[in-house]
């Protein structure tokens, strides 16, 4: 019998505020057809001022822990996935760990931008096989709104705030893929693109926090293939085919990549979980927040087999398998 992590309970938080296509088209060149028909984003939520990366991460840890039936205090670990913390540090998982009242375990962040929550799940992950911890909490929050250039209008319509959580719980299977919890993650990067997709600021270079800056074009091309590979390697590593997949959950970034990988998976849209629409790209927040939404209203089921992949800067990608 091996240890695995048992996805105990999930939550997510919005920001109250939406923020339509037509209202960014009043101080943006751009139109809410173009954001659409290139995107599918038709709205996101900006967070409120004062309403930080780390208090939204708390509402949703604290829903997650809900849903679990858990407390904080039941906690050994918090990895929190964000690539825009409150402050430069400490991190934004020890705010969380102060805000949900801990006074134990061990919280830091990783940083892999938008596949920085697949980077967190495996590292969490990780810890409960290999029996260092009991039971975690996988954060993804973002406050992309404060590091958008309102001039630069092939970014700024694309991103969003908001903040997923999930609980981990080790518990015994027997290792094959019939096991519930987190059955694999697959990681890769490769720095030479940093140019792609990067912040013209940071506290070694400008001592500024910067802006983002995208080429949107560059992206797109390596994301349909880097992501396949990733889940590739997951169904491989698992003795699993494109077939036996009962829900994508995937990196929130353009509809039009999410419905190539689909497609690639012969996957029909309905069992792809979408929330890119109503949230744009929330980075690091994105697949928690779908699969929290593909759970809440019932798509999901105990048993099902859901593949998420996801990629961001650096370029770093990769995929998670799990069955729920
Ligand atoms: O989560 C991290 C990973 N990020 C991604 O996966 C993002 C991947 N990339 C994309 O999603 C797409 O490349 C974008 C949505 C960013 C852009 O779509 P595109 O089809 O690649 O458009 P483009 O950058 O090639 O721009 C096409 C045209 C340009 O005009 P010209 O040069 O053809 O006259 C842009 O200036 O669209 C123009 N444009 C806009 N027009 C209206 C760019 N942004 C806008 C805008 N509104 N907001």
């Amino acid at each position: 019998m091996l240890w695995r992590s048992l996805v105990a309970g999930c939550g997510g938080y919005l920001p109250a505020r939406v923020v339509t296509n037509a209202e960014l088209a009043k101080t943006v060149d751009t139109s809410d057809e173009w954001i659409q028909q290139r995107t599918g984003i038709q709205e996101r939520r900006f967070a409120a001022e004062g309403e930080l990366t780390s208090s939204m991460g708390t509402r949703a840890a604290q829903a997650a822990l809900d849903m679990a039936g858990m407390r904080a205090e039941d906690i050994d670990l918090i990895v929190c996935a964000t690539s825009t913390p409150d402050e430069t540090f400490p991190s934004a998982a020890t705010r969380i760990q102060a805000q949900l009242g801990m006074e134990r375990g061990a919280a830091f962040d990783v940083q892999a931008v938008c596949a920085g929550f697949v980077f967190g799940l495996s590292v969490a992950d990780n810890f409960l096989r290999l029996g260092q911890a009991k039971t975690a909490l996988v954060v993804g929050a973002e406050t992309f709104s404060r590091i958008l250039d309102w001039d630069d209008r092939s970014t700024c319509v694309l991103f969003g705030d908001g903040a997923g959580a999930v609980v981990l719980r080790a518990e015994k299977g027997n290792g094959s893929n019939s096991d519930s919890g987190v059955l694999s993650t697959h990681l890769y990067s490769d720095g030479r693109h940093h140019d792609a997709l990067y912040v013209d600021g940071g506290p070694s270079s400008t001592g500024t926090v910067g802006h983002l800056r995208m080429e949107g074009r560059e992206v797109f091309r390596h994301a349909v293939v880097r992501m396949s590979e990733a889940i590739d390697a997951a169904l491989e590593a698992n003795g699993l085919t494109p077939g036996d997949i009962d829900w994508l959950v995937p990196h929130q970034a353009n509809l039009r990549i999410i419905e190539a990988m689909a497609r690639r998976l012969n996957l029909p849209r309905d069992r792809v979980v979408v929330t890119v629409d109503r949230h744009a790209n929330t980075s690091a927040a994105s697949i928690p927040l779908a699969l929290c939404e593909a759970v809440a209203d019932g798509r999901v089921q105990r048993g099902d087999l859901i593949m998420t992949e996801a990629m961001g800067g650096g370029f770093t990608w990769g995929s998670a398998l799990l069955r729920w």
